[in-house]
């Protein structure tokens, strides 16, 4: 029996390092000696052991080996680095305790999909973009690893920071939209937030960009599918959030299932060996999407799972999560002189770092305390952030006449529609323990409780997609008693998610029946969509007063809901992607090119850049979102210079009041335009935003500080650069509402 003192070891590294002065570093040499030491004393099966990653035995993405009892002996003899999907610390312990009856005792690595939340479940991440908010982001990534890190986790598989500029895709909820700089913000919050004060962190998780590269740019939305994509929006849109990950000290890649270009991204060496460990000098490691090694045999990129392992080896794919191709074909490889020893003694090093820094070779339960769990989850605190960001995550739509926020005089509201006793449908795809949560709460029960003297009265009207109206008749009954009806309608959480692509992403028709049902009562109706995606719903957009888009909030979403609808908060969601008019619009987004026959309105026929059958713009543009009360944007800009060198920063500012009623929170955005550029640069690019509380008459100057990071892109080497010449600021409430425009020079 090899016994091995890590904390003799790494005291002695650390004395000699302090010499020097140097803390950090000498931590991180003190590892290295640690890892290189352990690796001595491993033998070949035992350093694919590390590289080898199993399901634990919850059926969730793909398919998987049933034989728990197999694996167990697996991790007893050394076979496995990792597990996933096995939930709660009794179960994670027997795990944990196969490992350390392992040879040299290397303590497994637990993962899970802590998406939005763990018992707490958080909006869907989609949603949490809405609310520009990076604070109340990184603190719902903070609470979900708090949860899941006391429940025995130690590994999120999360955030996925794949750009997406197609609704139909059924991932586009666990994302941030289709802007870079947004989502490369929300990438930073994001990994802060799981990774805490740090790996060593008894309350930090290791975080996991994900998927690397191109996944959310799958031909038609189609889950899983080809990539075709120049270098050049790869770079510019697509490469940016996992770079800010990066620096945001993200342990863990994982990589994707789609082919980019023709070749599948597990086994792509561009993407992970040139740009990821080579240019950006990543030294975490990269998992592979659920079987992907093992899928490269149906891309028809390789022969069997000989060649997989392979090829992703070679690739730097370091984990191999259940694909099988590592464990039984590297030693075979290695022995056929096809694979070098130095290429998984690499692999395995990137894994051992990690669980060295997490301090699983201190104490490898150091996770796992049921009594921690008890504690830990839940708590009244987490509840009440989890309500916070669910209402910051709304987007008001559409409010004529000031219909919301509902008056507290109201006699009687009819509460419509399928979604709107709802608990466990406003989870979402990727919700963890949702089901055991006991504080989970409908729109109906949040509405109840703020109510006051206003009598509700329910009623379902229909299911959320067969097409029975039997219901209609308790609706319209419902409707003709209340003086304001208030409609929830949307998604189940099985519609969008994983494999849950949609060709149609209307609004279900039986659904917008009911609308129609409910408008013609001639009563006032106020409608909440919730949905993982942009949905199409262009007749409740043209007769329907008031709309909320809410996603899927999660837990706490009926509090949520009836905080807004009550006026106890003030919208402020910007919408975080752009929402079609009709399937036949996607792609669209705003940060486009401009063609030589720019569109000049909706209807010029020579310009007409889209359709002949549609108009030019979306239904609803990136950063659209209301509030109950107004903002000014008052035109006295302070421009600090016209001209720039590129050196400089350059101020702009204005002063933004608020001219309506209610305190409220304005979103102030800032875009930017390089005029003439080789190659052509978007109509406009986010490059800085606000988000600023006003009270009622309050006015602030705001400003902005322009400096070249903001007028920067990439040339067709994939070098970054800029270029002198004019540029356009636009300043507005949405990518479509621009209230102050300058230009400036940017000179050598
Ligand atoms: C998904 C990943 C996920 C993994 C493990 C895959 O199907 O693409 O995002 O982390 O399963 O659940």
């Amino acid at each position: 029996m090899i016994k091995i003192n890590w904390k003799v070891i790494g005291m002695l590294t650390l004395a000699g390092c302090l010499v020097t002065g140097n803390k950090a570093l000498a931590q991180q040499d003190s590892i290295d000696l640690k890892v290189e030491s352990l690796l001595g004393k491993m033998t070949l099966a035992e350093k694919i052991g590390q590289l080898n990653q199993y399901n634990g035995d919850w059926e969730a993405t793909g398919p998987v080996t049933k034989d728990v009892g197999n694996k167990i002996n697996e991790i007893k003899q050394g076979r496995v680095g990792a597990v996933l999907n096995i939930m709660g610390t009794t179960h994670i312990r027997t795990f944990q305790d196969a490992a350390m009856q392992s040879r040299l005792k290397i303590p497994l690595l637990f993962g899970q999909d802590v998406i939005h939340g763990y018992r707490i479940t958080f909006p869907i991440p989609l949603g949490e973009a809405s609310s520009w908010d990076m604070k109340a982001i990184e603190q719902s990534a903070r609470i979900a690893a708090t949860e899941a890190s006391a429940s025995g986790i130690n590994w999120t598989f999360a955030p996925m920071v794949d750009i997406a500029r197609d609704p139909r895709w059924g991932r586009v909820m666990e994302g941030a939209g289709e802007d870079p700089y947004l989502g490369s913000l929300i990438a930073t919050a994001r990994v802060k937030g799981f990774q805490g004060n740090g790996l060593g962190s008894i309350d930090a998780v290791m975080a996991c960009a994900k998927h690397f590269a191109a996944y959310g740019a799958a031909i038609g939305g189609r889950d899983y599918n080809s990539v075709d994509m120049g270098l050049h929006t790869l770079w510019e849109i697509y490469l940016p959030p996992f770079k800010a990950a990066l620096d945001a000290g993200v342990a863990t890649f994982m990589n994707s299932f789609n082919d980019l270009n023709g070749i599948p991204a597990t086994g792509n060496n561009y993407l992970q060996r040139d740009i990821l460990k080579g240019k950006w000098g990543f030294k975490g490691f990269v998992v592979s999407d659920w079987g992907s090694i093992g899928e490269m045999i149906n891309h028809g990129y390789v022969k069997d799972n000989y060649e997989a392992a392979e090829v992703a080896l070679k690739a730097g794919s370091d984990m191999d999560m259940e694909s099988r191709s590592y464990i039984n074909n590297l030693s075979k490889l290695v022995a056929d002189n096809k694979v070098p020893v130095s290429l998984i003694d690499d692999a395995a090093k990137r894994i051992l770092r990690k669980k060295f820094e997490m301090g699983l070779f201190d104490d490898p339960y150091r996770f796992i305390n049921a009594k921690r769990e008890k504690t830990a989850l839940n708590t009244p605190e987490n509840i009440e952030a989890a309500r916070d960001i669910a209402r910051k995550s709304i987007v008001l739509l559409k409010n004529e006449h000031q219909l919301l926020p509902l008056s507290k005089d109201l006699k009687t509201i009819a509460v419509i529609g399928p979604l709107a006793n709802a608990k466990k449908e406003l989870k979402g795809f990727w919700s963890l323990e949702i089901d055991k949560n006991e504080n989970n709460v409908s729109l109906l029960e949040g509405m109840q409780k703020q109510a006051g003297q206003t009598k509700l009265i329910y009623a379902q009207g229909c299911n959320i997609t067969d097409n029975s109206r039997v219901g209609f008749a308790d609706a319209i009954a419902a409707a003709q008693k209340a003086d304001v009806i208030v409609m929830a309608v949307g998604e189940a959480p099985d519609m969008t998610g994983e494999a849950k692509s949609k060709s149609n992403i209307r609004l279900p028709d039986i659904q917008e029946q009911l609308i129609k049902e409910m408008k013609a009562t001639g009563k006032p109706v106020v409608v909440l969509l919730m949905a993982g995606r942009p949905m199409i719903f262009n007749w409740t957009a043209d007769n329907v007063p008031a709309i909320l888009y809410t996603w899927w909030l999660g837990s706490q979403g009926g509090n949520a809901m009836a905080d807004v609808l009550y006026g106890n908060y003030n919208p402020s969601g910007k919408l975080p992607i752009t929402f079609p008019r009709s399937e036949g619009q996607i792609p669209i987004y705003y940060n486009h090119y401009n063609t030589g026959r720019p569109a000049q309105g909706d209807n010029d026929l020579y310009y007409k850049s889209a359709y002949i059958d549609l108009p030019n713009s979306p239904r609803y543009a990136f950063g659209y979102g209301l509030s109950y009360t107004t903002f000014e944007y008052q035109d006295d800009p302070f421009y600090s210079k016209i001209a720039m060198k590129d050196n400089q920063t350059l101020a702009i500012s204005f002063v933004l009041k608020n001219t309506g009623k209610y305190a409220g929170e304005e979103v102030v955005q800032l875009y930017i335009r390089d005029l003439v550029s080789q190659p052509l640069r978007p109509v406009k690019e986010l490059k800085d935003f606000r988000k600023i509380l006003l009270q009622p008459g309050e006015s602030r100057r705001v400003t902005f500080n322009i400096n070249k990071n903001m007028l920067s892109f990439y040339n067709d080497k994939q070098e970054l650069i800029t270029q002198p010449g004019d540029f356009q600021v636009m300043i507005g409430s949405a990518s479509n509402d621009i209230r102050l425009q300058r230009t400036f020079e940017l000179v050598n």
